[in-house]
């Protein structure tokens, strides 16, 4: 029924476009101008599709729970999460069920019963929703979504995760692999019913503008984050999941850190994310007696994140076919949302082969500082992060600290007490700043890494700095890069 109502929409939305293509094409105005507005109409239009789409997901959803309340109050105990994999169509897919149909580059096209576009018809089957929404107690579960392809060293990621999360009921673990790779599958089964197993199911070959051949990596990579991201959300139907890729190490307080900021994302719309990584997290600039301190930041860092449901749902219908973490970075995306941040990194990658190359793991990645302190943060009154009561404060602590430059910074020669200000006014100005520090350098869509209302927050012999823009800084200018 849904299929078919989206069909409909979409041949709608098709004629209209049509006809106002060929109304535009008999108007004798400016060619330019005509393509321009045309654009404009095309942009609108497939906004107005993504919106059907997630409506009609939400809509899907609450007939769902309706439908699973009746039958929940006729079966009386529920079986576990675990018992899921048992029914093979929700599960990873059975060698038996590989279909022998070659693609024409000679690979065996895989194919799953369970193909993505009826994943969200079929959770009827799948009961109990509620004991993976919230525990007996009211407190959250929260899925870890565990992203593996052709690495047997997940082990290493999956006996930390294991070792580290309090309570199995409230973070189940769901190791989503892609790849065709007998070895990955075979250590992750080994860990039995400690964690789930589902199997990307389309391991055809992805189209790829021939420029961007080198690249097919991070084309799969967002397939599969799509494709996993779908199923924990609206298969399996979790309100909330931390994302973690095979090549992490993680801190002893991990579960404490995402436990601890759970309800200020629930809490605060401004906030979409909550991540592990401190992406200046290297000895030299982390105060490193500061494992209690978290910031907002308006970049998101990705590398063992916490996100919504809801976050899903507005982004699953319009998610890129490569280079996700660069269009999530994006103004279309972020709408002006932050995420929090430690000081520490409760998250250090360990992998040096990949995707992205390893060069950037030798000169940067490998010296982030991993937490080893545990701070009780479900303990601690985080409400200083709300935006409400941290933007004032920040702007506060920012703007009226001491100004001085980096050659007296990097000489420790400055003098008095408290947090100091470098002020950048050029993009020029603040790469060569942050080169010298040993910051990073680099802009997503305008943004710095860890920069929160254009200012870099790190910690350098001895005292907080801010490398910060002039107080009547206007917001971020995409074209920096
Ligand atoms: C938490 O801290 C805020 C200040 O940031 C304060 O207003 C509030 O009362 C505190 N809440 C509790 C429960 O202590």
């Amino acid at each position: 029924m849904r299929n078919r109502s989206i069909g409909f929409i979409f041949a709608s939305l098709l004629v209209w476009a049509i006809v106002t293509y060929f109304l535009f094409l008999d108007r004798p105005i400016g060619k330019e101008q005509n393509k321009h507005k045309l654009s404009n109409q095309i942009n609108q239009l497939e906004q107005q599709v993504r919106q059907e789409i997630a409506n009609n997901e939400e809509l899907l959803h609450d007939l769902q729970e309706t439908l699973q309340q009746k039958k929940q109050e006729e079966v009386q105990a529920a079986p576990p999460l675990q018992e899921i994999n048992n029914d093979p169509e929700k599960s990873e897919i059975q060698e038996g069920e590989r279909n022998q149909n070659q693609n024409e580059n000679g690979h065996y096209v895989l194919q799953s019963s369970s193909n993505s576009n009826d994943i969200a018809l079929s959770p009827l089957k799948l009961q109990d929703t509620a004991a993976r929404k919230t525990l007996k107690d009211g407190s959250p579960v929260i899925a870890v979504l565990v992203f593996s392809c052709n690495r047997i060293t997940v082990q290493r990621c999956l006996d930390q995760l294991i070792g580290h999360r309090p309570s199995a009921e409230q973070f189940p673990i769901i190791v989503s692999l892609d790849c065709d790779h007998d070895q990955t599958a075979e250590v992750i089964r080994g860990y039995g019913d400690q964690v789930t197993l589902i199997k990307q199911p389309d391991q055809s070959d992805i189209e790829i503008p021939p420029k961007e051949k080198k690249f097919k990596g991070y084309f799969k990579i967002a397939r599969h984050y799509g494709w996993a991201l779908n199923q924990v959300f609206l298969k399996f139907e979790f309100d909330t999941a931390i994302v973690v890729e095979d090549d992490l190490d993680i801190a002893p307080d991990f579960f404490e850190y995402f436990l601890g900021t759970y309800p200020l994302l629930v809490q605060d719309q401004s906030l979409w994310c909550v991540s592990a990584w401190n992406d200046n997290g290297k000895s030299g600039l982390i105060d490193e007696h500061g494992s209690h301190l978290l910031y907002r930041t308006d970049f998101f860092p990705g590398l063992g994140w916490m996100l919504t449901r809801q976050l899903w749902l507005e982004l699953g219908p319009k998610w890129p076919k490569s280079y996700w973490d660069d269009w999530i970075r994006q103004p279309e995306q972020r709408k002006d949302r932050a995420c929090i941040r430690p000081e520490l990194s409760r998250t250090r990658t360990f992998g040096k082969i990949g995707v992205s190359n390893g060069l950037f793991f030798d000169k940067h990645l490998k010296f982030i500082k991993l937490n080893d302190q545990f701070v009780p943060f479900t303990k601690m009154n985080l409400t200083y992060l709300l935006k409400n009561n941290y933007d004032s404060a920040f702007e506060r602590e920012v703007y009226q600290s001491t100004v001085v430059d980096y050659t007296e910074l990097k000489s420790g020669s400055i003098v008095t007490k408290g947090p100091v200000r470098i002020i950048y006014h050029t993009r020029q100005d603040y790469k060569h700043t942050a080169k010298m520090l040993g910051l990073m350098d680099d802009f997503r869509s305008g943004v710095q890494r860890t920069g929160y209302r254009g200012v870099v927050t790190f910690f350098y012999n001895g005292r907080r700095v801010h490398l910060a823009p002039s107080a009547t800084w206007k917001g971020y200018d995409k074209t920096w890069s």
